[in-house]
């Protein structure tokens, strides 16, 4: 899978070249920030409750785990989780995004770090001693990864974690990829991208096989479900959870 490789330039520039604007000034700037948009506004309280219910149920999470949450943008989602958990470990790449979480989204049990998701926990055990994830989230971003990165990133997670759940949401299945295409006019703009290069996809990052992400499991011995989203959150992306094997 090729893919584009200045998504932290992308993001930490994002707000600012796609909407104008400096900084984040309200609740709805949030959103804007990390794309969580539908036709370019921030997505409905339904849809933003939906998405944090069913984090809270595909990671079964309790009041004594240690979520770590990767690509965690703005706090937008991590935050809400903060009565659900231990502890989150919050990381992401930009700079600009990270102080916004720090500015808006704090909590005494929240860190925000940051620094790359893909070695992320090749260094966790010198970073935090001490403490022992059970539960890793990653919500609408793996599209912003290679499969070589989802490999080095479950791997990480194994050295750390003998016992996890991860949950990495909102993955654009490459089977579905006409749902959102679904028009003349949206697969002619989807051609002009190929067209041109654009390995951002205009933003939404890389269609991922469900088969790859199975057989990258599979090598890592790992169980993997895939579930397909529905509407009103999307018809086109999909949810997976990756757990070790008893
Ligand atoms: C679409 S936003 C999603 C943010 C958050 N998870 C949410 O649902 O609101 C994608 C985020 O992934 C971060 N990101 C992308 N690639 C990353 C990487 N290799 N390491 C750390 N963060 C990354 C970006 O900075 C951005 O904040």
């Amino acid at each position: 899978m090729e893919q584009f490789d200045n998504w932290q330039e992308f993001w930490d520039t994002f707000l600012l070249k796609r909407y104008g604007k400096e900084e984040v000034q309200n609740e709805d700037d949030l959103f804007l920030q990390v794309a969580r948009t539908v036709n370019r506004k921030p997505v409905t309280k339904e849809v933003f409750d939906l998405i944090i219910s069913q984090i809270n149920t595909d990671l079964t999470l309790t009041t004594n785990d240690v979520l770590v949450d990767f690509c965690c943008g703005n706090g937008l989602f991590t935050y809400e989780l903060r009565e659900k958990v231990k502890q989150i470990i919050g990381v992401d790449f930009s700079q600009n995004i990270i102080d916004t979480a720090n500015k808006y989204k704090t909590n005494d049990n929240i860190t925000y770090c940051l620094g790359s998701v893909v070695d992320y926990m090749t260094t966790f055990k010198t970073t935090w001693p001490g403490t022992h994830p059970n539960k890793y989230l990653m919500n609408d971003s793996l599209a912003y990864f290679t499969n070589n990165d989802l490999d080095n990133i479950l791997k990480g997670i194994q050295t750390v974690s003998d016992q996890f759940t991860f949950l990495t949401r909102g993955v654009p299945n490459e089977d579905l990829k006409w749902h959102y295409y679904n028009t003349p006019e949206r697969k002619q703009f989807y051609y002009d991208l190929q067209a041109k290069g654009d390995l951002t996809n205009d933003g939404l990052g890389s269609w991922w096989k469900p088969g790859d992400i199975h057989a990258i499991c599979d090598d890592l011995k790992l169980n993997c479900v895939i579930r397909n989203q529905e509407l009103p959150l999307s018809d086109y992306r999909m949810d997976i959870i990756i757990s070790n094997r008893p």
